[in-house]
């Protein structure tokens, strides 16, 4: 079974260490949900895990499918089946949506055994048309001068035709209205598989509505302070975050600037 397994996950930024010390494994087939204040490490985590260079990991483990992660480059992680939808999506002058999914998707086949561009087209539009995609937008540079919402449904047709092992969505309900919202959790759902795990970042419970969590957990400074089912997002949404501490007995932090 494919496995994410993070352990005792410290990164720092900037000299600031964010992640003190997280925990978490994900099985394929699962959803896990993370919510938690602004400024707790949410994205800091997506970032770590991702590789990006700026967030320096400080201690502790993480494997995918018993392979050292922290050891692997950011290109060899995303062809070990990890991929990060980003809570807030480059721009890349010059490529355009198509050249840059074709070679991401070809840079994680083998030699020889590359997409063809007809098969990729054809799956291209199939996955835009559920998507709710105008055609137009394959040709267009990559997230430039998309809105909000097209850019997080682009991250998700990057996610349908990259068919990672493992999925992370950071915030990709912020800036969706409702239409958009249901039509980002389809695709979400039709990813949904025993070989694949997703962690899903999210700030308001309204997704969990769309997409069921197997798990909810709670991040706070930097840890996951508290793990439950679908009923902890509900009662997070309602009553906000005030009672986790008072039962963790958790002071107030100071909360951090969202990045
Ligand atoms: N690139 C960065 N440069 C400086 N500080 C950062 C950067 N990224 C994150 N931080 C800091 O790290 C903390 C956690 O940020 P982040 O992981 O974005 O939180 P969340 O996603 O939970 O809102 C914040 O205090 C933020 O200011
Ligand atoms: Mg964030």
């Amino acid at each position: 079974m494919t496995t994410l397994k993070i352990e005792e996950l410290r990164s720092k930024i900037e000299g600031k260490e964010i992640l003190k010390g997280l925990t978490l494994e994900i099985h394929g087939g699962e959803i896990h949900a993370i919510m938690g204040p602004n400024g707790t490490g949410k994205s800091t985590l997506a970032s770590a895990l991702m590789g990006h260079p700026k967030y320096e990991v400080t201690g502790g483990k993480v494997t995918l499918d018993n392979e050292d992660l922290l050891e692997m480059e950011v290109d060899e992680r995303a062809q070990a089946g990890l991929f990060l939808a980003m809570q807030y999506p480059s721009e890349i002058a010059g490529v355009t949506n198509s050249d840059f999914l074709r070679s991401a998707i070809n840079a994680r086949r083998e030699e020889g055994d590359e997409i063809s561009l007809i098969r990729f087209i054809r799956k291209m539009e199939s996955k835009m048309k559920g998507l709710e995609m105008n055609p137009e937008f394959a040709h267009r540079y990559l997230n430039e001068g998309f809105s909000g919402g097209e850019k997080k449904r682009n991250e998700i047709l990057q996610m349908m035709l990259l068919e990672p092992k493992f999925v992370i969505l950071d915030e990709v309900d912020s800036g969706l209205d409702i239409d958009a919202l249901r039509i980002v959790a389809n695709g979400v759902n039709e990813m949904r598989s025993p070989d694949r795990g997703f962690l899903i970042i999210t700030h308001y419970q309204r997704l969990l509505n769309y997409i069921t969590p197997d798990f909810v957990h709670v991040m706070m400074q930097g840890r996951i302070v508290k793990s439950g089912g679908p009923e902890l997002a509900h009662r997070l949404e309602a009553e906000g975050y005030d009672w986790v501490k008072e039962e963790l007995g958790i002071a107030d932090e100071k909360v951090g600037e969202e990045v």
